[in-house]
């Protein structure tokens, strides 16, 4: 039963079990629909308790209904209904109260909740604003400043937070039910307060919409919902209630069926797909309570960083005392660098710093369960590491490798035990960048898999698996893209028109910037490593830069030039006198088709290496773009993109047919 009634005295408790978030399906609105009516109608009940079975409370509207037409009952009419309920309501959470929870909990008369739980408006998240008086009820309850910041950053408050703003009445410890049950029973002895549709929002401070404006407009980089939401908090605090309810019920349907609103639902159930493969569900994972980190450059230091944050114990191997110094040194900066931002406190971070052991001595390693190696990017090194590592670790520790390039199965040659083998891709910085791919080997145990994700799961990560192939998913996207961006060059297009049209269609930077911010050299040694080994590795313009000592910011210039201490990249005369014989130029193009020409050829690769099997799901290619590569996350991913353009757009993007492999997968 989705809803059901029990009674306490005079207190009726509604219980909501719609698992496994309590999702406001259509069947749960009826369900709490009848129930106010069955309680106004019962003289022997006083007040109403609302609680929810299960992990959490009402976690908002149900997003796999957005798709169909609203279905009776509607969500605002519901609220309204509880609003006016001839007894009072009060809502107990725990877990989240989110969206349509939150909107649910505001017509009840009062809100209380344990100290573990969160409130919240994560509508625009999905493309959209609350469409159930979320913008209009809570600045009635916490003010115009407050109500924006949850309306427009989708961020939600804790308990304790949202007692001292005055979203809920009292926090309960110990037993929920009971402690509201007491609650409504006190409440009933004193005069009721008004419901909240009828009482007045605190106005806003002068020059505060403004203001607003400007910064929820920078904070959104192209997303549309958060300035709207901004809008529906303005008019619920400068308008009445009844046209504040109006234009929010109008927004939330505009938005809805938008395309961003589509993209966000993909990313949202793409993104809740992902830590839990379909294949993996009766694998139990490995346990993991003890790592170590081979390396303590820029990744090994990341990856230990982002170990620590999750509280497993490190053990830093360098090659040598001064080797760990540094390590150690690299990892004490990133703890420094987050001091500094406010984002952990000095004993927090010498915590952290104390859960790691340097040495140079592999034994070690003789206990951990997993190791994570980030050595130099050579492949005798990375064997010489692994022979090392096979000789000293259990037999059942996880070893992997972070490569970014080289063939996995090339590294594990000859190690024992070839099962507890794996590729764990990070991203850097590796204690910031939510993307893990993970690469398992024909050998790698099925549990050893299953280990990565819940590896990830607990560090916070987004995994994709991924195939061996040249870059895996992301870096051979990258190689596709930069390629593209190239060619572009070539047919005659400034690199500054490029790079402005790719920030023009929502990444922070285009892939000329970027190259120069990364280096231009890392890719150069690839390629030439490869050239070396007798592949046929065409000659790519930035190979002509690095040739003539152009490796980005850290050499003063790259694609760009660049004043002493300044980033801000210029546009070169000398770049555009070394790349000169090579450019004939074409007929042109906007920004808008530079993107789409580059953004479908992202996704030609995509759908190659889906076709490959590279990857699994055309979504993981969408994950892996938005979570390692910054690609706009309300585009939905490139794949998403694709698919929406269709045959013809693409054609049109492409300037050609698409390929057989990207054609087959929109006509799936
Ligand atoms: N609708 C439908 N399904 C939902 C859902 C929702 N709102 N929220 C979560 N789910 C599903 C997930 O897809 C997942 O399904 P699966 O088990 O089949 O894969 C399952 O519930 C569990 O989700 P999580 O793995 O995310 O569970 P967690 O325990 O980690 O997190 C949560 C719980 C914090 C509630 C998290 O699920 C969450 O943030 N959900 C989204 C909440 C949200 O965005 N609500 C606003 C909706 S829009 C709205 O309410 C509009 C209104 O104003 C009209
Ligand atoms: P780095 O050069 O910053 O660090 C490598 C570290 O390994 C150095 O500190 C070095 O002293 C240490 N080292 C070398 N040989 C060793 C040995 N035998 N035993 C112990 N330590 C040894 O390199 P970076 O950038 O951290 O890269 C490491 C690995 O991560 C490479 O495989 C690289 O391809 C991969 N990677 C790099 C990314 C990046 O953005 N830099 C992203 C993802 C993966």
């Amino acid at each position: 039963m989705t809803v059901s009634i029990a009674r306490e005295g005079t207190i009726a408790v509604v219980t909501i079990d719609n698992p496994p978030v309590n999702a406001l399906s259509q069947a749960l609105r009826q369900g709490l629909w009848d129930a106010v009516g069955a309680l106004d109608a019962d003289p022997d009940i006083r007040a109403v308790v609302l609680i929810c079975a299960g992990r959490t409370f009402i976690a908002g509207a149900d997003v796999s209904e957005f798709g169909k037409p609203p279905m009776e009952p509607h969500l605002p009419d519901l609220v309204a209904r509880i609003e006016t309920a001839a007894k009072p309501w009060i809502a107990a959470i725990h877990g989240s109260a989110l969206g349509g929870g939150l909107e649910v909990a505001l017509g009840c008369r009062f809100r209380v909740a344990v100290p573990s739980a969160a409130l919240g408006l994560p509508e625009v998240t999905l493309g959209i604003v609350p469409g159930a008086g979320g913008t209009v009820r809570t600045p009635r309850l916490v003010g115009a400043v407050e109500a924006a910041a949850m309306a427009t950053s989708g961020k939600p408050v804790k308990a304790a937070r949202a007692l001292a703003i005055g979203l809920i009445d009292q926090i309960i410890d110990g037993d929920l039910r009971a402690g509201a049950v007491a609650f409504a029973e006190a409440a009933l002895n004193a005069p009721l307060p008004a419901p909240v549709c009828a009482r007045d929002p605190a106005p806003a401070p002068e020059g505060f919409w403004a203001a607003q404006e400007a910064a929820v407009a920078k904070a959104a980089k192209g997303a549309v919902a958060p300035l709207r939401a901004l809008d529906c908090v303005k008019r619920a605090v400068t308008g009445d209630f009844t046209a504040a309810m109006a234009f929010e019920r109008e927004t939330f349907l505009d938005l809805r069926g938008s395309d961003q609103a589509a993209a966000l639902r993909h990313v949202f159930f793409a993104e809740r797909a992902a830590p839990r493969p379909s294949t993996l569900k009766d694998v139990t994972a490995r346990p993991i309570a003890t790592t170590a980190v081979i390396g303590g450059g820029t990744m090994g230091a990341g990856i230990a960083a982002a170990l620590r944050d999750a509280g497993l114990p490190v053990v830093l191997i360098e090659r040598d005392d001064t080797a760990v110094a540094r390590g150690l040194a690299n990892l004490g900066a990133i703890y420094d660098g987050a001091v500094k931002r406010g984002r952990l406190s000095e004993a927090q971070a010498a915590d952290r710093m104390a859960g790691v052991t340097g040495t140079t001595d592999y034994a070690a390693l003789a206990d951990v369960d997993l190791v994570i190696e980030a050595v130099f990017e050579e492949i005798g090194v990375k064997r010489a590491v692994f022979a090392e590592l096979g000789r000293l670790c259990r037999p059942d520790a996880i070893l992997a490798t972070n490569t970014s390039y080289l063939d996995p199965r090339a590294i594990a040659e000859g190690l024992p035990h070839p099962d507890r083998f794996i590729g764990l891709h990070f991203f850097s910085p590796a204690n910031v960048m939510k993307l893990l791919e993970i690469v398992p080997t024909a050998d790698t145990a099925p549990q050893v898999l299953a280990s990565g994700f819940a590896l990830a799961r607990s560090l916070g990560k987004m995994p994709v698996q991924a195939g061996i192939c040249d870059g895996f998913i992301g870096n051979r996207i990258l190689k596709r893209y930069r390629a593209a961006a190239e060619a572009l060059v070539r047919e005659g297009i400034a690199i500054a028109e490029v790079d402005a049209a790719m920030r023009g269609f929502g990444l922070a930077m285009g892939p000329f910037e970027a190259q120069d911010l990364g280096g231009l050299d890392i890719a150069f040694l690839q390629r030439e490593g490869a050239r070396a080994r007798g592949e046929d590795v065409p000659e790519m313009l930035g190979d002509i830069l690095v040739r003539a000592g152009r490796k980005g910011q850290k050499t003063g210039g790259g694609w760009y030039d660049y004043a002493p201490g300044d980033r801000k990249p210029v546009p070169s005369d000398t770049v555009a006198g070394l790349l000169a014989a090579q450019i004939t130029p074409g007929a042109g193009m906007d920004r808008a088709a530079i993107a789409a020409r580059l953004v479908a050829e992202m996704a030609e690769e995509g759908a190659a290496i889906l076709a490959e099997g590279i990857a699994q799901k055309s979504s993981d290619i969408d994950l892996v773009k938005i979570h390692g590569y910054g690609f706009p996350r309300w585009r939905g991913g490139p794949m998403f993109h694709a698919i929406r353009r269709g045959i013809d757009g693409l054609t049109q993007d492409l300037g050609r047919a698409p390929a057989p492999a990207l054609a087959a997968l929109i006509q799936r």
